[in-house]
């Protein structure tokens, strides 16, 4: 943890803060996205800076929001705020018309659902393809998407490298929200500090590497990909980045950030926001024949 923090941050007060919201972790607050008008469920709210939008709240710790009827009902779908935080650059997408309800969206890593539920509320996209590779992780990110009423989305489970086979420039975004050594956990109490072994780092950067790369052919000419991750380790975060502009010089980084435990309103996040140079051309057709498909929506 102290070679970690040493790493990221010179002034020592910062450093000891980051230590310190890792070893001795407070609860953070919860952020909810709303689908419906918000309403106040008896909560007070923690205001929020101008960067998120109106339609996302962030409510106390210990605030037993997932046992609400409004919750059961999908009005709203709870996350940490870092998750929001990495999410909330593609409002300027959307502001700029780069991304609109034409877009098509493919999450690679979706389970539980966080960044795609953002994304289908953000961009209300034509097709949103929330893949994910384990079986397991499959029954959560399929109620998930049910309970919010995500309409237009479709759950498929492929390696990000079978995705791509069948699937190469359909996307005019592809999330990666990449499975990684998780040291954000200390800062919601996990106590498992193997997050900072070496053998641990190292096997989370070959995988992503691998995702991004596939990412890299699911993407379109001139459109973007949103890589994010939960921990805070250089090589998993920025040094991946430059891995992953040099190896494929066609990208270039649109805007990044991270958010810290210690600021206290969340665990902590990185995300870098990766555009290809092409120009925006034609979008080939998602092709799931080949892919495992689970119907989200069955008739009543
Ligand atoms: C950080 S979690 C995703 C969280 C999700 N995006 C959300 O916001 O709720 C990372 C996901 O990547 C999946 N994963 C693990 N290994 C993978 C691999 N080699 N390729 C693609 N996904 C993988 C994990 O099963 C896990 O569901």
């Amino acid at each position: 943890l102290l070679k970690v923090a040493s790493k990221l941050f010179e002034d020592e007060n910062q450093k000891l803060d980051f230590i310190q919201a890792l070893v001795a972790p407070v609860p953070k607050p919860t952020a909810l996205i709303w689908f419906v008008p918000k309403t106040h469920l008896g909560l007070i709210e923690i205001p929020l800076p101008s960067i998120y939008p109106d339609w996302v709240s962030l409510v106390p710790a210990d605030s037993h929001i997932g046992r609400l009827p409004e919750h059961e009902r999908g009005d709203f779908y709870c996350l940490d705020l870092s998750s929001v935080y990495a999410m909330q650059s593609l409002l300027k997408l959307l502001q700029d018309s780069e991304l609109d309800s034409d877009s098509v969206v493919v999450d690679l890593c979706a389970s539980p659902g966080g960044k795609s539920i953002f994304a289908a509320r953000a961009l209300r996209p034509a097709q949103l393809i929330c893949n994910e590779v384990s079986g397991p992780r499959i029954p959560a990110l399929l109620s998930n998407l049910k309970r919010c009423k995500i309409l237009n989305a479709t759950a498929t489970q492929a390696d990000p490298g079978y995705f791509s086979k069948f699937n190469q420039r359909v996307a005019d975004l592809v999330l990666v929200d990449a499975p990684c050594s998780g040291q954000s956990l200390l800062a919601k109490g996990d106590k498992g500090f193997s997050v900072f072994s070496k053998p641990m780092i190292n096997l989370n950067v070959g995988r992503q590497r691998r995702i991004l790369a596939e990412a890299s052919k699911i993407v379109c000419e001139g459109a973007y990909i949103l890589y994010s991750t939960c921990t805070f380790c250089l090589e998993e975060n920025e040094k991946n980045i430059e891995w992953f502009l040099k190896k494929f010089p066609r990208f270039t980084e649109i805007s990044s950030g991270r958010m810290w435990p210690q600021d206290g309103l969340g665990a902590g996040s990185f995300y870098s926001l990766l555009k290809h140079d092409g120009e925006r051309g034609s979008r080939q057709a998602i092709e799931l024949e080949d892919i495992k498909n689970w119907p989200i929506f069955t008739a009543a």
